[in-house]
């Protein structure tokens, strides 16, 4: 049935039936024809001091204002993330911005944090019935210079602390000039140092530790992946996401759109993605925990994943291509 809905679907250009599908999907949620918007039951996992009732999460960017909670939570995700939020309100890059490659199950994003600002989110968050994890991921404004980034960080921590269940810090987006260079040496830990300091004086006030996650790309050398690994744990993150969409177009080579600017997710990934968290996993151990993300698209690439060392699972792109079958498909495959 979602097949057939989908191909449908695919007739319109890919942004507007990304905002007509979550938007019909809200709309029949508040019918009340979609179930309760709460998780299925899985293996629970204790990850970051948090209890998941299962591992398979939504990687942010599908809900960036959280405008689509509850309707997303009908899914079954054992949490949610939404963002990347940036402090102030931004349009992000102009249109077409978003690609299918269908023929690999892929997508090109380009979209530059377009998003509502932070006000707006904490708004819609508010309002929500979903009672489950929520992740929110924050990052800059694309007109604040990247030596300034750390000021929108802590801007956007402060505001979102209170609300959420963990806080990713994303650094790895290809569409924001700059953003990447965060990743490495000396910016990174001039980046995350005062953030633990900012995230420690924010316990204190709420009297709730909030754990925060580091988002990476998949772009990276093994030596760039020790680096980064002893920067989180010497900082003392909670987490790391591994990993974003990449630059690399070796495996969409000679398909339609493949020379599209952005980040590429989907399909021609999961292996990728896959090789990062297991590097990861050698310096991390069981010292701060992965979560892993990038071309799921089967309860077996979930499992692989975890096999890699992560201990949750995110999927975006799988979705689009398989609908909502896919994370009772990797609940499954994860118990
Ligand atoms: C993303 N992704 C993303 N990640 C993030 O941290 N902040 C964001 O705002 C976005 N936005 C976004 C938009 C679109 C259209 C896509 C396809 C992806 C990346 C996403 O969370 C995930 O890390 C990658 O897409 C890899 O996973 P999949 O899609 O292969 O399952």
């Amino acid at each position: 049935m979602y097949r057939l809905i989908r191909d449908l679907l695919f007739l319109l250009p890919a942004e507007t039936s990304h905002h007509f599908t979550l938007n019909s999907l809200k709309f029949v949620t508040q019918l009340g024809l979609r179930g309760k918007p709460q998780a299925l039951q899985g293996r629970a996992v204790k990850v970051m001091g948090l209890t998941f009732p299962n591992p398979v999460g939504l990687a942010a960017g599908l809900d960036k204002n959280g405008d689509y909670i509850d309707g997303l939570a009908t899914f079954g995700f054992g949490f949610i993330e939404i963002g990347t939020i940036t402090p102030r309100p931004q349009p992000g890059n102009p249109k077409p911005r978003l690609f299918r490659l269908k023929q690999a199950e892929a997508i090109i994003n380009r979209m530059g944090f377009n998003n509502e600002g932070v006000e707006y989110l904490i708004n819609q968050v508010k309002q929500k019935k979903y009672s489950g994890i929520l992740g929110i991921n924050i990052g800059k404004n694309f007109d604040t210079p990247v030596e300034n980034a750390l000021s929108d960080y802590q801007r956007a921590m402060q505001a979102v602390y209170p609300y959420a269940d963990y806080i990713t810090v994303n650094i790895s987006s290809p569409n924001t000039p700059g953003l990447r260079t965060l990743q490495y040496g000396a910016e990174l830990k001039q980046l995350l140092e005062p953030l633990k300091h900012t995230q420690l004086q924010l316990a204190d006030q709420t009297g709730r530790y909030v754990p925060v996650a580091v988002k990476v790309a998949p772009d990276l050398e093994k030596s760039d992946i020790a680096g980064i690994a002893e920067v989180l744990l010497s900082t003392q993150m909670d987490g790391l996401i591994a990993t974003n969409t990449t630059l690399d177009r070796t495996k969409v080579q000679g398909m339609s759109y493949a020379e599209e600017k952005g980040g590429l997710s989907g399909k021609p990934l999961t292996e990728r993605s896959t090789e990062v968290i297991a590097e990861f996993y050698q310096h991390l151990k069981h010292e701060l925990p992965i979560i892993g993300v990038g071309g799921i698209s089967s309860g077996a690439d979930a499992k692989a994943k975890l096999d890699a060392g992560a201990k949750l699972v995110q999927v975006y792109s799988g979705l689009i291509y398989q609908g909502a079958q896919l994370v009772k498909e990797c609940i499954a495959a994860t118990r």
